[in-house]
């Protein structure tokens, strides 16, 4: 860290306290974890600026990290906040019980939608998301290698700009609910059976209740496949997650919802 431009209102209140550095984020974000503080690191963006409006609405309605320092020097968003306990979704402890994990994950999914819109901003409605999205395409910021096998190439579209028009020529209909935005597996953590907190919600915003729905399903799908860890894990079925949800599967929606986060 000796290398790293630390800001002195962070460096006070981290001091000399031991830290290892995440490799599990996939974003380009740098994220230090301390004994119970983390520092997210990255480049001044929207999403960056919107997590820290996000996280402080939350404060007093779901578990989320504390903001404690929020910095911009130059390009670079600091963000030091308070370090979740108990363990994030993908840990092996919830992968070897998928009935468990699944019930947790639709426990977590539930707390989002009972979030009281009122007072809300950040709308991440479909039109927004399009728009985002376009940007993406435009400015070359989709990350091809971080997208589903099947979604470009042979039976797939073939590059961004077509999925995009076909996103925009097939909206769905949205059901508006408070959205994390990045409902993936590392995103969320459980102590117990019980939900201790949301993170990285750089995306959150009222959004299409199958947004998160989406996420989710092909987190648990992914990892369950060794895809992320190149481990393993048996005992996951799709259904078991519309069940805990008592939801009968929209698999249009779900697999919009899939296409459409391949652009962000
Ligand atoms: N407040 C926090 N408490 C505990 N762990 C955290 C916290 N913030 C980040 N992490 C860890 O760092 C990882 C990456 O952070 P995240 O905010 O998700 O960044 P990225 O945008 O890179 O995914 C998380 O999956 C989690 O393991
Ligand atoms: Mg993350």
């Amino acid at each position: 860290m000796e290398n790293l431009q630390i800001p002195d209102q962070i460096k006070e209140l981290i001091g000399d306290e031991p830290y290892y550095i995440d490799d599990i984020g996939k974003s380009e974000s740098q994220v230090i974890l301390f004994s119970d503080k983390v520092l997210k690191i990255q480049e001044v963006s929207d999403e960056s600026v919107k997590e820290i409006q996000v996280l402080t609405w939350l404060e007093d309605k779901l578990s989320v990290p504390e903001v404690l320092v929020s910095q911009v020097e130059g390009s670079t968003h600091y963000l030091l906040m308070s370090k979740i306990g108990g363990n994030m979704a993908c840990d092996d402890i919830y992968m070897a019980n998928p009935e468990k994990l699944v019930k947790a994950l639709a426990t977590a999914l539930r707390q989002l939608w009972n979030v009281d819109l009122f007072s809300f901003k950040p709308m991440m409605t479909l039109a927004k998301k399009l728009e985002i999205a376009e940007y993406n395409v435009l400015n070359g910021k989709v990350d091809m290698a971080d997208t589903q096998p099947a979604t470009f190439g042979a039976n797939g579209f073939e590059d961004p700009h077509a999925l995009l028009r076909w996103l925009v020529a097939n909206q769905p209909d949205e059901e508006l609910v408070f959205s994390h935005g990045d409902m993936s597996l590392p995103n969320v953590f459980f102590k117990d059976d019980h939900v201790s907190g949301f993170i990285d919600l750089g995306l959150a915003g009222v959004s299409d209740k199958w947004q998160d729905i989406a996420i989710v399903y092909r987190s648990l799908v992914n990892n369950f496949a060794g895809v992320y860890g190149g481990k393993t894990y048996a005992g996951f079925k799709p259904e078991m997650l519309f069940e805990a949800l008592d939801m009968t599967p929209d698999w249009d929606k779900l697999r919009y919802y899939i296409l459409l986060d391949e652009l962000f």
